[in-house]
């Protein structure tokens, strides 16, 4: 079934991970892809599986840096005429124990995992506010923004944040026709990252324990 033809996407963080596999399956759904990540192009896995095309395009971005993520912005409507769907995908899941936060971990961390929803999602809202077009913005959560893990406070409060983030722009962009399908809360997909860091007791038994 071809449901996003025509339809032009952002994805950040479509370097590799699920990011990736949703800019594949956008891709396969008919739509028009910017991948946007602070990776290089050459030796990502992106680049093993995709090639830039009319369709495709790629760009190296730090979703931190506000100048960067309008450039982004900037270079999807120069190539597809504008934008309709944000994946804002980025996450790190950095451990380390509470006592131990520095300064550093706590503005690094925060501006990776929650504050570059912000700045990704303002610039995209805006640019479909100019458009006077409909538009989807979808944040990447995770069980970890209900559930508490042991070693990860910033990224469970970012997670946390984020769900509230996103009611509060749902209401707020209301008017600009903006839709937020609900935020995909990934547990533990099969083969992802988490499989080489989580031992069985904090694996997918675990989270099934907690809901
Ligand atoms: N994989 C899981 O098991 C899992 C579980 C729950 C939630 N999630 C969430 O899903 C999302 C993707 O997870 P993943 O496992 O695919 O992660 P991943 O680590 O495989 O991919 C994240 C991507 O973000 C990029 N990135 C990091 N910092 C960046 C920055 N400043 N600017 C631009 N790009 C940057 C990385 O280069 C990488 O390509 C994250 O938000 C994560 O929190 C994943």
């Amino acid at each position: 079934m071809i449901r996003y033809k025509n339809k032009r996407a952002i994805i950040t963080g479509g370097a590799q991970g699920i990011g990736l596999a949703c800019a594949q399956r956008l891709l396969d759904e008919g739509a028009q892809v910017l991948a946007a990540d602070i990776q290089k192009w050459e030796g990502s896995a992106a680049s093993s599986v995709l090639s830039e095309s009319e369709r495709f395009r790629y760009r190296r971005t730090d979703v931190t840096s506000r100048q960067e993520v309008e450039t982004m912005v900037a270079e999807a409507v120069a190539s597809f005429g504008g934008v309709d769907v944000l994946i804002s995908n980025v996450g790190v899941a950095k451990k380390k124990p509470f006592l131990e936060l520095t300064d550093e971990d706590l503005a690094t961390g925060f501006q990776i995992d929650l504050v570059s929803m912000i700045l990704c999602g303002q610039a995209v809202a805006r640019q479909i506010k100019t458009q006077g077009t409909q538009g989807a913005i979808v944040h990447m959560s995770s069980v970890n923004g209900v559930m508490a893990m042991p070693g990860y406070t910033v990224y469970n409060v970012s997670k946390g944040g984020i769900e509230q983030l996103t009611r509060v722009m749902a209401l707020e962009l209301a008017p600009l026709s903006m839709h937020y399908p609900d935020k995909p809360k990934p547990g533990h997909p099969e083969g992802s990252r988490l499989d080489a860091k989580w031992s069985a007791p904090l694996g997918a038994d675990r989270i099934k324990r907690q809901f």
